[in-house]
């Protein structure tokens, strides 16, 4: 039976293409997309979302939610994913966002889904948290959470600290006191997932649809990244969603995850203690096929229209 899933996000390039992952993948039942500002500001990156879902001619809810974490400050990252979002592509506008605020969509799908719901996290986890701290009763209705989130030795915004991690500490600190354990594509698995031209070129020769075009299109925009001395560009977000497709393709272990709040160098800093010796909070992805990931992605993308 597919997985049901509510996917939250920041369109963003590499979120664009696990948006388009999730809408190819039979084995996830994409119930809705919720979007945040993150990346970029929510008057780009809901269009974004909209827009992807169009293209794949999905029939999926897609709501705006927060323009901004709980607290702290919006920091965005347009030198890595454009003024659009999507590295400078454009695509055809799609419809106008499903009616709801995120988190009251999210509370309203907990509460009435047949099955527990998965809750998908690639930006920010403010949607999420203002979900799951406004009704603590719905945590019996999650049946996992899946974060795109964390560095256990570096960070990719600050020295310490990841993006998603950093955007919004206080609510990734909430996802981590649900209860329930959070499975973790940190750097650490995400620098598995580099997204070298040659991965790239062979994906264009999978097909001619839209999608698989705009995926190519899109990463390619992404800049080479120094943390890779220029070969390639981590592909993050799709390395959560292909987890619930593909779980053989990770090996994985339990953890304790923490994350630094305090104002100064550290926050957002995320520690991962694995000794066995704190209550295990999290499952943590620590290998990746990525040769095997990086096929899944195409076979996906060429799938799509
Ligand atoms: O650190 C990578 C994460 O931050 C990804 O989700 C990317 O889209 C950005 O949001
Ligand atoms: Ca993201």
């Amino acid at each position: 039976m597919p997985i049901p899933i509510i996917l939250d996000c920041d369109p963003g390039t590499d979120d664009a293409l696990a948006i388009l992952l999730a809408l190819a993948s039979p084995e996830l039942n994409v119930l809705a997309i919720t979007v945040a500002g993150g990346n970029v500001g929510l008057e780009v990156t809901l269009p974004n979302a909209l827009a992807l879902t169009a293209l794949a001619k999905a029939k999926v809810p897609v709501h705006g939610g927060v323009d901004r974490p709980l607290l702290g400050e919006f920091v965005p990252a347009y030198h890595v994913h454009h003024d659009n979002g999507l590295g400078g592509v454009v695509l055809p506008p799609g419809p106008s966002p499903t009616p709801g605020i995120a988190a009251d969509v999210i509370r309203d799908i907990l509460r009435t889904a047949p099955e527990p719901v998965t809750l998908v996290g690639i930006g920010p986890a403010t949607n999420l948290a203002i979900a799951l701290v406004t009704e603590p009763a719905l945590n019996i209705h999650v049946r996992q959470i899946v974060l795109m989130s964390g560095a256990w030795k570096r960070g990719n915004v600050t020295p310490a600290a990841e993006f998603n991690a950093y955007s919004d500490p206080e609510a990734l600190a909430i996802l981590l006191g649900t209860g329930h354990p959070v499975v973790f594509a940190s750097l650490d698995l995400t620098d598995q997932a580099l997204a070298t031209p040659a991965r790239l070129a062979a994906w264009r020769t999978l097909g001619s649809g839209r999608c698989l075009k705009a995926a190519c299109d899109i990463q390619s925009a992404v800049p080479l990244s120094a943390r890779f001395d220029g070969k390639g560009a981590a592909l993050h977000d799709p390395t959560a969603i292909a987890w619930l497709i593909r779980p053989d393709l990770y090996t994985a272990r339990p953890g304790h995850v923490s994350v630094d709040l305090a104002p100064g160098p550290d926050r957002g800093r995320t520690r991962l203690d694995t000794s066995g010796h704190e209550t295990q909070n999290a499952l943590v992805l620590e290998t990746l096929d990525a040769d095997g990931f990086f096929t899944l992605l195409g076979e996906r993308f060429a799938s799509l229209p």
